[in-house]
């Protein structure tokens, strides 16, 4: 199965609000795209990856977190994705595919609800916590053309863009 190419910040796609997709009719190439997705997230070693980081600037991500003594496995795939509800909070390190080799303190809502269609444009609610809750809500974002950059307090993003400059000069940021 083809990989996708994965886009790196700053591409523009990125910073971008996706179009939505809807449920008009089950589009066959919808499938493949889901399929190449999640096997282009796990080769990557990512728990989510969202359209407009392979250069399609639509709503829909996939993820899968791993499960842990506290939270199942989330396995989805979500199209037109909405949070319907957050609560708490959590402040931990956040990585993205699109930012290779960086992690950032990014503080997220522990848990959150979210409503979006699956696969066959059924809609699916989803109600979790965690690292589960922290990757919808940074999928979402890249939906909204926003980047975990744009989450960081300033102190945070400043000493980030300086860490994505020396990676950058180092050649260990763009892909070939
Ligand atoms: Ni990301």
């Amino acid at each position: 199965m083809p990989l996708l190419r994965i886009v790196n910040y700053p591409d523009p796609v990125l910073l971008k609000v996706g179009m939505p997709i809807g449920s008009d009719g089950c589009d066959p190439e919808l499938d493949g795209f889901v399929a190449n997705m999640f096997e282009t997230m796990s080769e990557a070693g990512g728990v989510g990856l969202a359209a407009p980081q392979v250069g399609v600037s639509k709503r829909l991500f996939v993820m899968d977190t791993p499960e842990t003594d506290e939270f199942d496995r989330v396995r989805a795939v979500l199209i037109d994705p909405e949070v319907v509800h957050v609560e708490g909070e959590q402040i931990g390190d956040e990585g993205c595919l699109s930012f290779p080799g960086l992690f950032q303190t990014v503080r997220r809502e522990m848990r959150v609800i979210a409503r979006a269609l699956d696969q066959k444009g059924e809609p699916i609610e989803l109600d979790v916590r965690g690292l589960a809750a922290r990757c919808i809500l940074h999928e979402i974002d890249h939906c909204d053309g926003i980047v975990f950059l744009d989450r960081m307090t300033a102190l945070k993003r400043e000493l980030a863009k300086q860490k994505i400059k020396r990676l950058k000069r180092s050649g260990k940021w763009d892909r070939s």
